[in-house]
């Protein structure tokens, strides 16, 4: 059971109170003072001791927000993708041991970029945004690639249709610390001028066909496209015009709607998207997948065993 902490001013004031009433037995501070001057004295004292507490909890609270704040900006750093920043972590031994998981992170990143899944983001809908989704799309790619850093199993990230030149690039470069250096493969190429036709999957929540696994000959396409206001089928259309499979996540096959007033929208952002097939990636696993990365406010729950398939 929890026992509540007891005011320290109270506790003296209490015990002042009581020997007071009880009258003093101590003789040695009774036989000098009056139970009035007693009870001030002692009421100061208690004032003092509280002062004291305050002040060792304000010291606490202080060395806590400190912590905190480290521990955000050591993540914040490894986010961004930022080593250059590694002089701002105080402690040795952490500058040592992020300096190594930077070295180990570069590594898994290179490794896969030389024989990860591929994953990329289409970056070729600048036009189908204004500027606030152009700002959201470039924060979404800096997480993707934050995402992608973490992950014990990275992809091997292309985005395409991205030109220097336009906004996406500049937004990307203005909201994401490093982003020029990021390990991931940029061109302003098209997906179908950077792969053969045949090793693509256009992922989209509107495809008739559902991703069932991940085909390591496969590259699989993410529309770089946040629609506040949704725009169906923009990314269907576009892969039908070229001949392209398409697929959507199995948000169907292993979850179930909740009852109450949700949409059931099955359009995922890019990140959410990103995660659920980096996770997949990772585990093997559709449903560890899902119910980690499909929001609860979507109004999905997972399947129960039974009912499933
Ligand atoms: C915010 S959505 C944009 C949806 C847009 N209306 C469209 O036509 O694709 C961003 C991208 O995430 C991917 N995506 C979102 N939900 C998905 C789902 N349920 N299945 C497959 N891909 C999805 C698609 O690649 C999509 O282009």
């Amino acid at each position: 059971m929890a026992t509540e902490k007891a005011d320290p001013q109270e506790e003296v004031i209490n015990d002042v109170e009581s020997m007071a009433e009880e009258g003093c037995q101590d003789s040695t501070i009774c036989s000098s003072m009056s139970k009035k001057a007693l009870k001030r004295q002692m009421k100061y004292q208690a004032i003092v001791m509280e002062k004291k507490a305050k002040r060792k909890e304000e010291k606490e609270r202080k060395k806590a927000r400190k912590r905190e704040a480290s521990e955000r900006q050591t993540a914040i750093e490894g986010d961004l993708g930022n080593s250059d920043t590694a002089h701002e972590v105080d402690d040795d031994n952490r500058k040592h041991s992020k300096k190594y998981s930077n070295k180990a992170i570069r590594e898994r990143l290179e490794d896969a970029m030389k024989s990860g899944q591929r994953i990329c983001v289409d970056c070729g809908f600048e036009s189908n945004m204004d500027k606030k989704e152009v700002c959201k799309l470039a924060q979404q790619l800096g997480r993707l690639y934050g995402a992608n850093r973490h992950a014990e199993k990275p992809f091997h990230i292309y985005f395409t249709n991205l030109h220097k030149d336009e906004a996406i690039y500049k937004e990307c470069v203005r909201v994401n610390c490093g982003f020029e250096n990021y390990l991931i493969e940029m061109t302003d190429k098209s997906h179908l001028e950077s792969f053969d036709r045949s090793e693509i999957v256009y992922l989209t929540p509107d495809s008739a066909n559902v991703l069932e696994f991940l085909e390591p000959d496969k590259v699989y396409i993410i529309g770089g496209l946040v629609d506040e206001s949704p725009q169906k089928n923009v990314t269907l259309k576009n892969a039908e015009k070229f001949d392209v499979k398409t697929a959507q996540l199995p948000i169907d096959k292993y979850m179930e709607k909740v009852e109450g007033k949700f949409n059931y929208s099955k359009i995922l952002t890019i990140n959410q998207v990103f995660d659920i097939l980096l996770t997949f990636y990772n585990t093997g696993d559709w449903k560890k997948a899902l119910v980690a990365g499909v929001p609860r406010r979507k109004g999905y729950k997972l399947m129960e065993a039974d009912k499933k398939l």
